[in-house]
């Protein structure tokens, strides 16, 4: 038992799956969900050998330099913006996260939060909820259609990618940007032409957002984007906060530059800006695109096959399946 090396799970997971850690590891998991500060992950790594975090976890150089027995650390998440890769590579930490397994989920999330933005649903039921339907007026909660529309997606990943593939069920035209174009070949089969992101933001009735939060991605949609949109489009982010500046989205949907916006990520989450709050053309979710029970189970088994199969165990003993350092 004292053998074995540590490993320190940072959020509750499925207990039944966490329990595969045990012969192998031993086991420190948190019982709470919370976020840590810089000095809290310090103290909760110390001697651990391998971690399994979420994207409130910042793993840095500052956690790294302090967590000499580190050697592994799988994030439940396909985004991983909570890493410092380069101060992984600086101190010998490998790490992994958890792509496709949550590529349709999250897509079919998106599809939910744009028919919900464009349709005005949240808006709808909180009215009806208020008691406020006393007859059925003809003119009303009129929203924009999605069927014959054109949608827009910048960033063109595999949720990107699953996400057009769904567009040709409503008879939709799909346009992309992403920082590479894909090959033809790829492009006829989830059936989106490439654009340059100008036209990307002039063309669009609806425009998801899906690409990953880097330095330069950082506030992508911005006053002036949201200006070159049109009046009548309908704004989805399913990526992450820090990507849209809410603010100015907020001050946008405010002023009717923007019909909607269906939000799962926002700037600084889990506060969320109380101007966005208060505007009732804006559908909000507590970043759950991925949060299917299968899938959420999925994400958390594979961070747990790449931890053991890094360790040396498991049937990709050696080779974690999404090793991303
Ligand atoms: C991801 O996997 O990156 C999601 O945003 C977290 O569920």
């Amino acid at each position: 038992m004292g053998d074995k090396p540590k490993i320190w799970v940072s959020r509750p997971l499925f207990p039944d799956v966490i329990a595969r850690l045990e012969p192998v590891f031993d086991v420190h998991a948190e019982l709470q969900n919370r976020a840590f500060s810089t000095e809290e992950l310090v103290a909760r790594l110390h001697g651990m050998a391998a971690a399994v975090t979420g994207l409130a976890d910042r793993i840095d150089d500052r956690v790294l330099s302090r967590a000499p027995h580190l050697k592994f650390v799988a994030n439940v998440s396909v985004g991983y913006n909570n890493f410092d890769i380069d101060a992984m590579r600086v101190h010998g930490v490998a790490a992994s996260n958890t792509p496709d397994v949550l590529t349709d989920t999250t897509a079919d999330y998106a599809w939910a939060l744009l028919m919900a933005a464009a349709r005005r649903v949240g808006a709808a039921e909180r009215w009806l909820r208020a008691g406020h339907w006393q007859g059925t007026r003809f003119d009303q909660w009129l929203g924009m259609d999605l069927h014959g529309s054109t949608l827009g997606i910048l960033g063109m990943g595999r949720i990107g990618q699953a996400i057009a593939r769904r567009a040709s069920g409503f008879d939709m035209r799909v346009i992309y940007h992403n920082r590479s174009r894909l090959d033809a070949g790829t492009e006829q089969s989830v059936n989106a032409h490439y654009v340059d992101k100008a036209t990307l933001l002039r063309e669009s009735d609806h425009l998801m957002l899906v690409l990953p939060l880097t330095p330069e991605s950082h506030h992508a949609i911005g006053a002036a984007e949201l200006t070159a949109m049109k009046p009548t489009a309908t704004l989805v982010n399913i990526a992450r906060g820090g990507i849209v500046d809410d603010v100015a989205l907020a001050t946008a949907l405010g002023e009717g530059r923007l019909a909607a916006a269906g939000l799962d990520v926002f700037e600084g989450e889990p506060a969320v800006h109380r101007a966005l709050l208060a505007l009732d053309n804006v559908v909000l979710s507590p970043h759950i695109a991925s949060a299917s029970g299968r899938t959420r189970r999925a994400m958390a088994a594979l961070a747990i096959d790449n931890v053991l199969a890094f360790f040396g165990h498991g049937p990709h003993a050696g080779n974690p399946p999404s090793r991303i350092v």
